[in-house]
């Protein structure tokens, strides 16, 4: 490799891939500090969300889909990512140091560089899946993937355990309308048509109306009554395979776990031919995350619930802030 790739510039350009991670409604709540020699994730914490997500769970599980971003585009340029995570107690924003190791084998750069190349193109999926099964090697596959982050992520196959899950996202969907302050917070991170803004979840990201699975699961409603929305794929959708995917204890370092290994399963799972649908919902009213762990995750934290399915087309372009609005020179 060329060494004018690294330092800075190497810095930046993994920046640049880490910031098309997914968060939660695309807050984007990160920055990235560039060195010669490693890229400095922090949590800008003026982007939690105080409603959904007081504690900012959801906001480091973002982080860690970018972390896990961020060091397989450093695998990419032949660089092995040493990262240290939550590197000094006394900055709980401090989420991870990513300092640039040795090289790696060119077959691993090779494969990082399969999946680096999903991660402009997926995309949290609304609209419907088809009417096919996910091949069941394919969800055995990202069960390790997410094994390999020290997370579990297990396909829900029961019917009553799905139909269950389906009831609480909806119970979820309800108690969040009836909250003030979560509407309020809704309404700030969901633009109206044709904002001209680079985060938070845009029109054209959902349809007006959400296809029905059969049980169904509630659509996160970015729109709120007011129509907002693409015209596409009302109607019926296939269910997909739902999953949930939990860690063992519940701190920080076991949600950044869980949104790295979020990652490395949406992009393998792109690699597959497969989208995921997110239903975080419930996981956002402590009474039902707390239910969800005991009957449905053997004791262990849900951090995410997602159905995963085979996307009936390509979802729209992303939305991101421009890179010079999330780096940060590092010392
Ligand atoms: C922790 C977390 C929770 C999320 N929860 C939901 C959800 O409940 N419903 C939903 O439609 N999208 C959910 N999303 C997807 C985000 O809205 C999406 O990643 C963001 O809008 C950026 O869009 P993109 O992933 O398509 O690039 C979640 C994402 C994360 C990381």
């Amino acid at each position: 490799m060329d060494t004018a790739e690294t330092g800075t510039a190497l810095a930046r350009r993994i920046a640049a891939a880490a910031l098309w991670a997914p968060s939660v409604h695309n807050t984007q709540p990160w920055t990235f500090g560039l060195a010669d020699d490693r890229v400095v994730l922090r949590a800008d914490a003026a982007r939690r969300l105080s409603a959904a997500d007081p504690v900012g769970r959801e906001l480091v599980i973002s982080c860690g889909a970018a972390l896990f971003t961020a060091e397989t585009a450093l695998r990419v340029h032949g660089r092995d990512p040493r990262t240290a995570l939550l590197p000094d107690p006394d900055r709980p924003n401090l989420l991870a140091e990513v300092v640039f190791g040795g090289a790696v084998a060119a077959g691993e750069a090779a494969a990082a560089a399969r999946l680096l190349a999903k991660v402009p193109r997926r995309r949290a999926h609304r609209t419907a899946f088809r009417a096919v099964p996910v091949p069941p090697r394919a969800v055995e596959r990202l069960r390790a993937e997410a094994g390999r982050e020290g997370v579990r992520l297990a396909p829900v196959t029961d019917e009553h355990a799905v139909a269950a899950l389906a009831a609480l996202t909806r119970a979820a969907e309800h108690v969040q309308h009836l909250d003030a302050a979560h509407a309020a917070e809704t309404a700030r991170w969901a633009s109206r048509p044709g904002a001209d803004r680079r985060d938070g979840v845009p029109a054209a990201a959902y349809p007006r109306e959400a296809p029905r699975t059969d049980p169904d699961f509630a659509a996160r409603d970015f729109a709120r009554g007011r129509g907002w929305g693409t015209g596409a794929s009302a109607g019926e959708s296939a269910v997909g395979t739902v999953l949930t995917l939990s860690t063992p204890g519940d701190d920080r370092a076991d949600w950044l776990r869980a949104g790295r290994a979020l990652q490395r399963v949406l992009l393998h799972a792109a690699e597959a031919g497969l989208a995921a649908a997110f239903h975080t919902q419930a996981l956002e009213v402590p009474e039902l995350r707390a239910f969800i762990r005991t009957r449905f995750c053997d004791g262990e934290y849900p951090q995410l619930v997602l159905r995963l399915g085979v996307p009936d087309g390509t979802g729209p372009a992303g939305v991101r802030r421009p890179v010079e609005d999330v780096v940060i020179p590092e010392p």
